[in-house]
């Protein structure tokens, strides 16, 4: 039995992170206002919470995504290559990608994570199942740079097919999505074949987005207000959870959910060096997630450099689909 390769790519630089969260607290100026990256949502218990939202009744994405795979994953299969190397960019526990292995039978599974720690079980576990097959774990933070290790080997030696499920990027703006797709372009190569799956939550009813990020048991509040002892813990502040609630709304300008913490009183938060206050009512935005429609996420992966995508959606006509599965030829 072969035995999992690991890479870790990203190290943690605890200033780097106190000086980003303390600059996204201290912000002021008109229409931004005090900020935190949402990637602070995923500490520990944040991971666990998110898991539990994927399985709320309101929170639609998960479960629609995976109906569409069941139900399209062998005309998905027709326009993708057998045998590739299979990059899974956010792996976490490898579920999502092993789903589609029988069908894609990849050469090599190349799982993307921002820790390896993250990846260690999920490919353990897989390699029983499938002993003979290339798993390599990479420890790398590409919402700043999708930079693969040299070690993988040249982008055109062979078919890449490049994963990115979830909707994830619906938490990128529209302008950091298309650098980022342009990076995943790079990363997949001009081998005939290749491309990039990816799944998309599209434009819909504004009271049905508003429940998925606001649920009657308060699981997505929970998660958002988890930043509260998280920052503490990362910058030594001293904000109190009890000061602070979830406000989930769709800005319809932007076509984005956007989530936020707000103060419930007139309060200053404290941390060594540093001070800001808060005024009851203000708040700190936490997360956008956008909704695209399909001609608007195509036009996307055109403009990255993808050829015109194939799509699958839970809707016969994709203009009525809640959610997008798209096949982005690299050429
Ligand atoms: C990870 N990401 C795609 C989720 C989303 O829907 O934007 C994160 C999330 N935020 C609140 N609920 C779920």
């Amino acid at each position: 039995m072969k035995s999992p390769q690991f890479f870790q790519i990203h190290h943690d630089n605890a200033d780097k992170v106190r000086l980003e969260l303390i600059h996204g607290l201290t912000a002021n100026a008109a229409p931004g206002g005090a900020e935190i990256s949402p990637k602070f949502l995923y500490d520990a218990l944040g991971s666990r919470l998110f898991e539990a939202i994927t399985e709320l009744p309101e929170y639609y994405p998960t479960r629609t995504e995976a109906a569409i795979f069941r139900a399209h994953g062998p005309a998905m299969a027709q326009q993708m290559p057998r045998g590739a190397d299979f990059i899974d960019l956010g792996a976490g526990n490898c579920a999502k990608a092993a789903s589609l292995f029988a069908t894609l039978a990849p050469a090599r599974y190349i799982a993307v994570d921002i820790s390896v720690d993250f990846l260690r079980a999920g490919l353990e576990s897989l390699q029983r199942q499938y002993p003979d097959m290339d798993l390599v774990g990479v420890g790398l933070d590409f919402s700043q740079s999708l930079d693969l290790p040299p070690q993988l080997g040249e982008p055109n030696a062979g078919p890449r097919v490049c994963f990115y499920p979830g909707s994830s990027i619906g938490n990128f703006t529209p302008a950091q999505a298309q650098v980022f797709l342009r990076q995943v372009r790079s990363a997949c190569g001009a081998a005939p074949g290749s491309g990039l799956l990816i799944g998309v939550d599209l434009l819909k009813d504004a009271a049905e987005l508003q429940a998925a990020y606001d649920d009657a048991l308060g699981v997505t509040a929970a998660f958002n207000r988890n930043l509260v002892p998280n920052v503490n813990r990362l910058i030594g502040s001293d904000m109190r959870l009890g000061d602070w609630t979830h406000y989930a709304h769709f800005n319809s300008d932007a076509s984005r959910i956007e989530m936020h913490l707000v103060a419930q009183r007139d309060l200053t938060v404290q941390w060594p060096g540093g001070s800001r206050s808060f005024g009851q009512g203000e708040r700190i935005h936490t997360e956008n997630s956008y909704k695209w429609t399909v001609p608007g996420f195509s036009d996307l992966l055109c403009s990255a450099g993808f050829g015109k995508p194939q799509v699958w959606t839970d809707a016969a006509s994709p203009e009525d689909g809640r959610f997008a599965v798209l096949w982005a030829p690299s050429t």
